[in-house]
């Protein structure tokens, strides 16, 4: 098993150029089932959610060729209608595969994803939701069949929760659906709206795009198309808070800074020195101050980068405050930093954060991906060599995470 050797305190300098985002592309991946025409998607980060979903989707027939940095769908050789346990159980997203399956061919059979270390994830919002669409759902040993004869019909969808998985599974369903889906209590993350956009771009006809109303019309035909996804703001944020909590100047490149406007403006209320461009954020060496962050839904703090500010918050001027509300069990990261010595006391969903603290190496594990890139920053700030055990977490979700982190003088390797 490979593990991560990091060999701090480092400053960071230069510049580091964000990927595509796998949260807006695993949707858009599942999406490519909808039509039989050819779909060329761009620059697909080279992670294992992505590979997993590109061998769900050979498994259900699809027909994948690479042109370059083009990977090329073709979906009229779609030929099964069945995701099985042993894809679905190794990533929760192959969940988006049952709104466009059922779409497209009227029945669908989807493993239930399960649990993950995070928290018990139910789909119950997705299942409720695609019934009130006229679909007829058992589970049965396991699976999620999903039948829809006539083909799902168009209506009001209100979601108790604005789930992000739930909104986008429910704008695939209703493409093809007789008459208006109008989702309500949507959500509304920068990954939703880049796929209402990708759906447009083959013909769809979807409206309210980053609102909490999304309005989908029911069309009969996709046609072919080109995309590139959006730049990915978890893995910029994650680059943003490296930068300062190693206190360095550093460039973070290739996305939309609008999309992680909250996390910017809590870095800069907390004294950040950051420089936010049209494409593009300048961070500089900041003396911060301790903070009081909540996670909350787009466009509030994202859950996504909790991990990343707890392991800053360690390292600020001051005492601080986290508190975790949309995942029940996501502070797996709060014990592996504190074998870097932070000083974090947990009670219910809340952290409090000493601070500041010199970290002091040691070895560590990682849990999940956010909580791993926790670690790998800390492990930056830390004094001495750090191994990180179990990073297959991290390439879940962070391509080219050691070269790039390399690119920007960090002393990592990767070792067996
Ligand atoms: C997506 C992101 C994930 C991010 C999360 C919240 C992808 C592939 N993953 O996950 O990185 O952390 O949004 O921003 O885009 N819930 C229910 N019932 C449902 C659906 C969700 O109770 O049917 C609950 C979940 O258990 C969780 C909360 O709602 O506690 C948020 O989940 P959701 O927004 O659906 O997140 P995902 O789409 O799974």
């Amino acid at each position: 098993m490979q593990k991560l050797v990091v060999k701090g305190p480092v400053k960071l300098t230069g510049e580091v150029s964000i990927s595509r985002a796998k949260n807006a592309y695993l949707p858009i991946l599942a999406a490519v089932l909808l039509t039989d025409k050819k779909v060329r998607l761009k620059n697909l980060p080279d992670l294992r959610d992505i590979r997993t979903m590109l061998k769900l989707l050979g498994n259900l027939g699809v027909t994948i060729t690479k042109e370059g940095d083009t990977t090329v769908f073709d979906a009229s050789t779609l030929n099964s209608h069945e995701a099985t346990y042993d894809l679905v159980k190794t990533m929760r997203a192959s969940i988006f595969v049952l709104g466009p399956l059922l779409a497209r061919l009227n029945k669908a059979k989807v493993s239930l994803p399960g649990g993950c270390a995070i928290g018990t994830r139910p789909i119950d919002i997705h299942l409720s939701n695609l019934e009130k669409m006229g679909a007829k759902i058992d589970l049965n040993a396991g699976y999620v069949e999903a039948i829809s004869n006539d083909g799902l019909v168009g209506t009001k969808l209100p979601l108790s929760f604005p789930s992000v998985g739930a909104t986008e599974n429910l704008m695939m369903a209703g493409v093809f659906a007789k008459g208006t889906t109008v989702i309500e209590n949507a959500a509304m993350e920068p990954e939703i709206d880049d796929l209402a956009n990708f759906l447009n771009s083959m013909g769809a006809k979807v409206s309210g795009i980053g609102t909490s109303k999304i309005i989908v019309e029911g069309v009969e035909e996709l046609f072919e198309t080109d995309y590139e996804a959006i730049g990915d703001r978890i893995e910029a944020a994650t680059y943003i808070i490296a930068g300062l909590m190693t206190k360095s100047s550093i460039k973070v490149t290739n996305f939309n800074p609008e999309h992680l406007e909250f996390v910017i403006d809590k870095l800069k209320e907390m004294g950040g020195n950051i420089e936010v461009g049209k494409d593009f954020v300048n961070v500089e060496p900041s003396e911060l101050n301790g903070a009081k962050i909540e996670t909350a839904p787009f466009p509030g703090f994202p859950t996504d980068v909790q991990a990343q500010m707890v392991a800053l918050l360690t390292q600020v001027n001051g005492n601080s405050f986290v508190k975790e509300n949309i995942f029940e069990n996501r502070f797996m990261h709060v014990p592996e930093l504190m074998r870097l010595g932070a000083k974090i006391t947990q009670e219910g969903k809340a952290v409090f954060i000493e601070a500041p603290i010199q970290l002091k190496a040691a070895p560590v594990m990682c849990t999940d991906l956010r909580a791993s890139a926790a670690l790998v920053i800390a492990a930056l700030c830390a004094e001495g060599e750090t191994v990180i055990d179990r990073i297959y977490h991290l390439e879940r979700g962070y391509e080219k995470l050691t070269a790039k982190l390399q690119g920007l003088g960090a002393n990592i390797e990767k070792v067996d």
